[in-house]
């Protein structure tokens, strides 16, 4: 059992984001794992306004305190990321940008989406990131072209090769935050 955190990049009203971070916490929890769905329109976190660097951990508010805490509870992280003008959100790198150390040796998987491209800029551009903070980016692409024609009654319909490529990464999560946690501990 690995504890996943899913992180909805996207904070618009009607966002495709949720119900895809719906499915994909409905195949976690399936395979047997503890999911914290974090929906980043709900933390509302400020632009980040900590005086320190984030390294030092000093943080002075309550709301970096909170997130800290939970980002630390966390194994393995799965971030659910549209496409903006070729990137990522910027409420994505916001919330990454207010910790260091909580990120270091989890596992991450990105789940994007898209136009053309199905997001695959965003999780390109998001590489960067992500390894700057120390997380380990599991081998699996999982980048959906036109989500919206995927919603049934507002709940994404994935087919069965999306359902597939899902599996296999929370599988990767699975494995590389267990091999990972020498490094967390
Ligand atoms: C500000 C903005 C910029 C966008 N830029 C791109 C883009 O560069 N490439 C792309 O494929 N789609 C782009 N799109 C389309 C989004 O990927 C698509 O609308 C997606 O559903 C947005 O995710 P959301 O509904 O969860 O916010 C953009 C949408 C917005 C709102």
């Amino acid at each position: 059992m690995t504890r996943i955190m899913i992180i909805v990049g996207s904070v618009r009203p009607g966002r495709i984001g949720l119900p895809i971070a719906h499915w994909v916490r409905e195949r976690a929890a399936a395979a047997g794992h503890e999911v914290d769905l974090v929906d980043l329109a709900e933390l509302n976190l400020p632009f980040m306004d900590e005086p320190e660097m984030p390294g030092k951990r000093a943080y002075t508010k309550p709301h970096t305190i909170a997130w800290s805490a939970r980002v630390e509870q966390a194994d393995a992280v799965l971030l659910v990321s549209p496409e903006y003008n070729h990137s990522y959100s910027p409420a994505l790198k916001n919330a990454l940008d207010y910790l260091q150390h909580e990120w270091a040796a989890k596992p991450v998987g990105v789940v994007s989406y898209g136009g053309a491209s199905a997001g695959l800029r965003a999780a390109a551009a998001l590489d960067q990131v992500l390894t700057t903070l120390g997380l380990v980016r599991v081998p699996v692409d999982m980048a959906i072209s036109g989500p919206g024609a995927h919603l049934v009654d507002g709940a994404f319909a994935a087919t069965e090769k999306q359902d597939a490529t899902l599996a296999r990464m929370i599988d990767q999560l699975g494995r590389y935050a267990e091999a990972l946690r020498p490094l967390r501990s």
